[in-house]
Order: C-alpha cells, then structure tokens, then sequence
C-alpha cells in the first residue's frame, strides 16, 4: 500500500477510535465499580456505579465492541450508530444524567445492532449469523427490559444469551473447516438446536424461573460440548505463539462457560449471593472476558488500523484472570471464603488491566518502529525479514512487530470484515 493510501487507512482507524474510547471507558468505570461491589476503596466512589457495574460492562463495554466490529464489517456510515448508542448509554450511566436517558440510548443502540444483522442477513443468511442476530436480539430484549424496571438478577439470562451466541456464532464461522470433516453433517443442525434451547431457556426464566434455569443451563452445557468437539481451538493448542495463545483462550473460556452452565443446572435460579457471583463471572469474566483477550490481536488492527503485535505479556494476563477467577470463585464463592473472593476480584481487575497496558504497549511500540522502517529507504533482503516467528494466519492481520502500519492496513483494507483476518 502506499503511505498516502496508509494514511488514509490511519486516519478510517482514527475516526472510530472515539466508539473504542467510549469502551474503553465504561471498562475503566466497571472495574472501578467492582471494587466498590467487593467492599474496598475505589479510585471513584460514586453511588451509581455499584448498580450499574454489569449493564455498564455488558452493553456498554462489550455491546460496545461488539457493535462497533459488525458496523466495520457492514460499512457505511449507519451502521455506526449501533456502538455510538451504547457507547453514549453506558458513559451516561456513570454520570448524574437520568438514568432513564442511558436506558433509552441502550434500547437505542441495540435496535440498530439487530438492523445491523438484518442487512447482514440479506446478504447472505446462515446459521453463525442467526445465533448472532438472536445475541443481538437479546441485548435488545435485556435494554427493554432494564429500560421497563426489571432488575439485573431477572434479567441476567438476556445479558448472557448476548454475549454466548454472538461468540458461538462467530466461532461457528471459524468451525467450518472442521464441520466438512467426514461424520459431522449434522453438526450444523446441532448447533441451531443448542442456540434455540438457550433461546427457549432465556424467554421461559420470565415466567417461569426454575424451569427456565434448568432449560438454560442444560443448553449453555450442549453449546460448550459442541464448541469443544468443532472449534478450531483443540488443534492450535499444539502450535506456538498467537494461535496456541488464542487456542488456550478459547478452551478456558468453555470451561468457564460449562461450570456456569453446571451451576444454573444444579442449584438452579440465583438472584445474589456466592452463587450468582459464581454464575455471573464464571459467564463474563471467564468465558467472555477471555474470548476478548483471544480475539483482540486480531480485531483491533482491522477496526483501528493499527498493529497489534501477540506479546507474552498477553498470555501472562490471561493466566492471571484465569487463576485468579478459580481463587474467586472455586475458593471464595464456592467455599464461602470472603477473603479469597476478595483477593481473586482484585487479581481478575489487575489481570484486565495488565492485558489493556500489554496490549497498548505493544501497539504503541510495533507502530513506531513500523514508521520508523517506513522512513528509512528499503533495501533488498530476504523475504520475510522482520516477521514475526509468531506469524500465522490469525496474526497477519498486520500484527507482526516491525510490519508496516501501512501492510497492517492493507491486510485489513482487502476486506473491512475483521473476521475476514482471523
Ligand atoms: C474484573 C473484575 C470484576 C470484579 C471484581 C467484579 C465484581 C462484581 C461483584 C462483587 C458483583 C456483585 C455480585 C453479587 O451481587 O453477588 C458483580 C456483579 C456483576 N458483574 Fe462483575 N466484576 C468484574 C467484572 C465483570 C465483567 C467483565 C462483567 C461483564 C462483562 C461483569 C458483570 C457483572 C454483572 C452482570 C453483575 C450482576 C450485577 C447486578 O446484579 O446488578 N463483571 N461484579
């Protein structure tokens, strides 16, 4: 690419860093509200924020980032308006405005995400988009209900069933190479009947909680055994670098996900206490805060145009929020023992944030030297100097420390479509 081409890819990137800052925020503000929900002092103490903390991460965090994905792969200007929504409401809900303002820019936002999947839709319809648009669905139907009054306990299954079938949808897409296998045609239809049943499961907790606890997590159990038997994840393990980091992710977070699914199973419906601590971040912290931590070498250079290089420091944050979770919730809520509850939550905060500084760090890092190699007149050499040993598949979305900001572009500019990388 040229540079005045790069420059222009920088500057796209540019444009939608605010939606990535708006995340980036209500990350900040919920990790400050989860000290204060864990008893201790916080930068910030205001009085809203405990009772936002989950809204604020689900839908304004990671509804954020998810919306903000969909609108880079789709294009046009519109599209945007899904992560601006809920961007806009979860900075809000840290502020005085009225809540019901926050409440409305959340429906607002996620009504566009659904537009979003329907236009996804008239393009080409297959079962990854539909898991994906019913996670959209429910976002919808959790800000509705959040805006109507419902409590978070109520209406947790709908903040779940967000996040697990927008990643099942997208891991669906990775799987295909696997579902061509000989032995597996059905597998495609076994993963629309595990979305339905969560689907099923989420609506009937409205109106009949044990029942629909019950139906839940028998269904987020099917998925998880679905995902381990086709996800790409089991093989990469063996790899080195990205993949194998992405891959170790990935298996984590479906373990995660199936002690949730075991525990809404067994102990069924839970409004507070250990268990729902246990429930709510064996979900989001261990499976969806992992599947971030998988994905993100490849989806910020695409939506932001800039390198992000894998780094070990990566995979040392991803140890810490994984071991640090099991001293939370396997000791402290599990075991009742509030000093290890406190200590794993502290150490998960510190684990999200030593993953954010790892990953600006190297950004920072890869995209100087990138200029500074721009600058400098090129010389012959053999190919493939200055790549990454790590350089796979998943890491050629421009991330290998020392590639040009400028390829890094290129690689994302063939295709706008993030997963168009992975
Ligand atoms: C990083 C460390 C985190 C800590 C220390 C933390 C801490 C807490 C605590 C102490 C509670 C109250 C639990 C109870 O009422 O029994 C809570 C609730 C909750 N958390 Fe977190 N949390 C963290 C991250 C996250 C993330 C990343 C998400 C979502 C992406 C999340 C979503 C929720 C939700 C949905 C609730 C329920 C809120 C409610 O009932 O109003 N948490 N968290």
């Amino acid at each position: 690419m040229t540079s005045a081409a790069g420059l222009g890819a920088r500057r796209t990137g540019s444009r939608r860093a605010p939606l990535l800052l708006a995340a980036g925020l209500c990350l900040l503000a919920g990790l400050d509200a989860a000290l204060l929900l864990l008893g201790l002092p916080a930068p910030v103490a205001g009085d809203r924020l405990p009772q936002v903390h989950g809204v604020l991460l689900v839908l304004g965090f990671a509804g954020t980032l998810v919306a903000l994905e969909r609108a880079v792969a789709l294009g046009g200007r519109w599209p945007y308006l899904a992560p601006a929504g809920l961007g806009a409401g979860g900075l809000l809900l840290f502020t005085p405005v009225d809540l019901s303002v926050a409440r409305l820019l959340l429906v607002a936002g996620a009504t566009v995400l659904v537009a979003l999947y329907l236009r996804f839709w008239r393009r080409q319809p297959s079962a990854a988009l539909l898991a994906q648009a019913a996670g959209a669905v429910s976002a919808l139907g959790a800000a509705l209900l959040w805006l109507g009054g419902l409590d978070v306990p109520r209406m947790l299954p709908w903040l779940v069933a967000f996040l697990v079938l927008t990643i099942a949808g997208e891991r669906l897409e990775l799987a295909r190479v696997g579902l061509l296998a000989p032995g597996a045609p059905r597998a495609e239809q076994t993963f629309l009947a595990c979305v339905g049943a969560v689907v099923t499961g989420v609506v009937t907790t409205l109106m009949w909680p044990a029942a629909g606890t019950l139906l839940l997590g028998a269904s987020l159990l099917a998925l998880v055994a679905w995902l381990v038997t086709y996800d790409v994840a089991r093989r990469l393990l063996r790899s080195t670098g990205l993949p194998r980091f992405t891959a170790a992710c990935l298996l984590a977070g479906y373990a995660w996900l199936g002690l949730a699914g075991t525990l809404w199973l067994v102990a069924g419906p839970v409004a507070d206490g250990t268990r729902y601590d246990a429930v709510v971040h064996s979900v989001f912290l261990g499976f969806v805060m992992s599947m971030i931590m998988a994905h993100a070498p490849v989806i910020l250079p695409a939506v932001l145009r800039r390198p992000l290089p894998y780094h070990p420091g990566m995979a040392g944050a991803a140890w810490l929020l994984h071991l640090s979770l099991a001293l939370r919730v396997v000791v402290g809520d599990l075991r009742d023992v509030r000093g290890a509850w406190q200590l794993g939550g502290v150490l998960n905060i510190a684990a999200v944030l030593l993953f954010l500084l790892t990953a600006a760090t190297a950004s920072v890092t890869a995209t100087r030297r990138a200029s500074a190699a721009a600058r400098t007149p090129s010389r012959p050499g053999p190919a493939g100097t200055g790549s990454s040993p790590d350089a796979s598949p998943g890491s050629s979305s421009g991330s290998a420390p020392g590639s040009s900001p400028d390829a890094s572009a290129g690689a994302s500019s063939a295709s706008d479509d993030p997963r168009s990388a992975r």
